[in-house]
């Protein structure tokens, strides 16, 4: 089928290689035309493991096409996939729909031009519910004659494994509300139903509900186990074995139950936000779903007061080295990043930090307060931030932090201390080196 994708974001491009994958004819349109010109000569323009590969494979095949014309993207497409940002609105935390309602708008504009011609319109990024409702309203308000069906198709791809997800996942959903938008998004998805993978479909208010209910549940699975983790602490009861005990109950299951340094990235602190929210219009009082969001700010503010409570109050004037800036391994994404909170309450303390991370430094650049830049050294090399440092802090669980030269590490650091939040190492190896090692979860 021909498919075209509106907003060549991190799903925009992972799913439109992925469909040119299965067999499907994809354009690829985004506003920004430097991001374009990158993609078309195969440079990708986000990190995702094999992401170099597929895109060229795809762009030899000519499975794949990219565009900054709205008009080619249109002409040349059954099915429009939406998957530009849907971002939290500062003010307000709730969702904020600017850059869908600035394409549809733009969209309803060019079929006018192009003859009103049929398609169906699948929103792929996260909108709160009612949304798609109100985006075909705004787009029949704008062109009356537009000739579309809307659907709503919410994506469950993760940063860092979104190809293997979108190829591999536990479900489709696919919201409609007549037979032939059904038909269609059944043939777009029929390479996966081949495969044995499930397509489920009900109607649109409910698959936009799906998305918002499974981000915020996660985030309120993996904000309880960072709470247990903290009795854990305090008492000596191993955190880990709880999360794989309690997850041999198939009820509850033993993924999402890793305690860290608290949840970042782009979905799941917006989304349990934006839910909140939905709620607060509706005059509904969510406690659960609002204590998981205060319990996660909560949780990624308490960072630096742990590692200065480790080193006994040692550091005020100091530097330490801090390693990850993403807000998981295998993305350079920076967003909602527990790495954020800590720097930023370091600079308070008047803690220096000298980072790295293999991919995510621009980024963090960009996302950090800017009065905290003075209060930060980026290097490009793991051994250079961290020579001459108070103590070492891992943030994300980088493979390459896995396999450092913690015995040339031990020389490095005066207080011979590594503050673990991820639990990445192992602890009988480093306190054989002499490192007082503390790792999320342990006594303290
Ligand atoms: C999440 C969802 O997992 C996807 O299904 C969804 O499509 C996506 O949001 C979205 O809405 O677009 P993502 O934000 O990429 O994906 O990252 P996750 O791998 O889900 O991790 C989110 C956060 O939870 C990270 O900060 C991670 O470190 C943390 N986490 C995850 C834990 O602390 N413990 C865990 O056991 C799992």
């Amino acid at each position: 089928m021909k498919i075209g994708i509106i907003g060549t974001g991190y799903i925009g491009l992972t799913e439109g290689l992925c469909f040119a994958s299965l067999g499907q004819s994809v354009i690829c349109y985004d506003i920004i035309k430097e991001k374009i010109d990158k993609l078309k000569k195969g440079i990708p323009t986000l990190y995702e493991e094999n992401i170099d590969f597929i895109l060229k494979e795809n762009l030899e095949k000519k499975a794949i096409t990219f565009t900054d014309d709205l008009k080619v993207v249109l002409s040349g497409s059954e099915i429009v996939f939406l998957c530009v940002n849907t971002p939290e609105n500062p003010k307000t935390g709730e969702c904020d729909l600017s850059q869908i309602m600035d394409s549809t708008e733009s969209i309803s504009k060019m079929s006018e031009i192009l003859g009103n011609k049929f398609f169906i319109l699948a929103i792929r990024s996260t909108v709160p519910v009612g949304t798609n409702k109100q985006i075909k309203e705004h787009m029949l308000k704008i062109n009356p004659k537009l000739n579309f069906l809307i659907c709503s198709n919410p994506e469950f791809s993760r940063q860092g494994s979104a190809i293997y997800d979108f190829m591999n996942p536990d479900r489709v959903i696919i919201g409609v509300d007549n037979e032939k938008s059904k038909e269609r998004m059944g043939l777009v998805y029929k390479p996966l139903k081949d495969k044995g993978f499930q397509i489920f479909f009900t109607n649109i208010e409910t698959a936009e509900m799906i998305k918002y209910a499974s981000n915020t549940f996660l985030n309120i699975k993996i904000g309880f186990i960072n709470e247990i983790c903290d009795i854990c602490e305090m008492t000596g009861a191993n955190v880990n074995d709880i999360a794989k005990a309690m997850g041999m109950d198939k009820r509850i299951s033993p993924f999402f139950m890793k305690p860290g340094p608290g949840i970042g990235g782009s979905c799941f602190p917006k989304d349990s936000i934006a839910l909140a929210k939905m709620g607060n219009k509706l005059g509904l009082d969510l406690q659960i779903i609002n204590a998981s969001v205060n319990s996660n700010i909560a949780r990624k503010n308490s960072l630096a007061n742990r590692v200065i409570n480790y080193s006994k109050n040692k550091l005020e004037g100091k530097t330490i080295s801090l390693l990850g800036l993403t807000f998981k391994a295998n993305t350079d994404d920076t967003r909602y990043s527990p790495s954020l909170n800590l720097v930023e309450e370091l600079a308070k303390k008047n803690i220096k930090v000298h980072a790295y991370d293999p991919h995510g430094t621009d980024k963090f650049k960009y996302m950090v307060n800017p009065k905290t830049l003075d209060f930060i050294r980026f290097y490009d090399n793991a051994y250079l931030a961290i020579k001459d440092t108070e103590l070492l802090i891992i943030i994300t669980e980088w493979d390459e932090f896995k396999h450092l030269n913690y015995k040339k590490i031990y020389d490095m650091i005066h207080q011979k201390i590594i503050v673990d939040f991820r639990k990445i190492l192992d602890e009988q190896e480093m306190e054989s080196i002499g490192f007082k090692y503390y790792y999320i979860g342990k006594k303290i």
